[in-house]
């Protein structure tokens, strides 16, 4: 009897260092201890040996002991089910905490609609340094130093070396083309472009152009407005109407500014048409017989034409964007507003 009282207590010391932190190692608790071959039972069963005098003191000794080991059991329970239940109050099937995508600008996705229109054309992608020097920008393109046309680009110079510029219009790829390659040259050349213009809701002081140029024996400019006409017609839609007003380039001759009808009034007058129902998009013309003899490009076997337009304007246009400003601010909230755009 003494023997099993020491037992016991033994037993409530090895109990309270128990430790389990899984579902499993409770189990396991209890089918060693309180399990139907367990130890409680076992000793439960020395009651049959003990003297009749003593069972009753020994008896109240087991039920505590019973009532320990159950206590320590739903202790342990407990504690592994605080664990379960915080699993249980995180939702795993809440959304993630997502990182938020950017989009395209609106200017480059306006840029990719435009080149991929002259793509199907069979027009190559040309690009070139967007700092210059005064042959690419103006010289090759008919521009002599003192010509006055200059006057039309307000040009940035760079002090160091007089000689160098911010191109002011992509033409420079042009003639970078015409350096390099010999007819038939079909190019279209993206890139930005700088003038020194005060910055308003109508201009900037640098802007996004796309040029083109074309050159074969037999080029007419009956297929430079088709050219145009079919592009305007791609990206804008069947019903939008063009019209050619003569200009002048010193690149081209004759020249021609295209206009489209007016797409934010439909035509009917409003600020951005200026209430005459057109919008300027383009300049363009047949390449001027100087530009190509320059190049050593016989003139008389060869003609072409050349265009060039402002992105800013088409997507303007396209999307009624009607502040410059806005395209170079990077607000999202404009920015944003062109998700799903291609
Ligand atoms: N380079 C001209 C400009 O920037 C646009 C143009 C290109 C006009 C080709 C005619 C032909 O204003």
């Amino acid at each position: 009897m003494e023997a099993l009282l020491q037992q016991i207590e033994k037993y409530k010391q090895e109990i309270t260092d128990v430790k389990a932190t899984t579902a499993e190692a409770v189990e396991a608790f209890r089918i060693q201890w309180l399990g139907t071959k367990g130890l409680l039972k076992n000793i439960m069963g020395e009651m049959k040996n003990v003297p009749n005098e003593h069972k009753r003191a020994f008896g109240q000794v087991l039920n505590d002991f019973k009532l320990f080991v159950e206590a320590k059991f739903e202790e342990l329970q407990q504690s592994n089910s605080t664990e379960k239940s915080e699993e249980k109050a995180f939702d795993w099937s809440l959304p993630g905490s997502s990182v938020p995508v950017g989009t395209r600008h609106p200017l480059t996705i306006v840029r990719n609609q435009i080149v991929s229109i002259f793509k199907t054309l069979g027009f190559a992608i040309a690009e070139g340094p967007e700092i210059e020097d005064d042959w690419h920008n103006f010289g090759a393109m008919n521009l002599p130093e003192d010509h006055p046309a200059r006057d039309m680009q307000d040009t940035f110079y760079i002090n160091q070396n007089p000689a160098w510029l911010l191109r002011t219009h992509t033409s420079s790829v042009q003639a970078r083309v015409l350096e390099t390659q010999k007819p038939p040259i079909r190019v279209i050349c993206p890139g930005r472009v700088y003038r020194n213009e005060t910055i308003s809701a109508r201009a900037h002081c640098f802007f996004h152009q796309i040029e083109g140029l074309y050159i074969d024996e037999n080029v007419s400019f009956a297929d430079l407005k088709q050219t145009l006409y079919f592009f305007v017609q791609e990206m804008f839609g069947k019903g939008v109407q063009v019209r050619f007003r003569p200009s002048y380039f010193p690149f081209t001759e004759p020249s021609a500014e295209m206009d489209i009808s007016c797409l934010i009034c439909d035509s009917k007058g409003c600020n951005v048409c200026k209430h005459t129902g057109w919008v300027e998009i383009l300049g363009s013309g047949m390449v001027h017989p100087k530009v190509l003899e320059n190049f050593g490009i016989d003139s008389t076997k060869y003609t072409g034409f050349a265009f060039g337009m402002g992105v800013e304007r088409i997507c303007q246009l396209k999307y009624q964007v009607n502040d410059l400003r806005l395209y170079s601010q990077n607000d999202v909230r404009f920015l944003k507003q062109f998700t799903g755009a291609v």
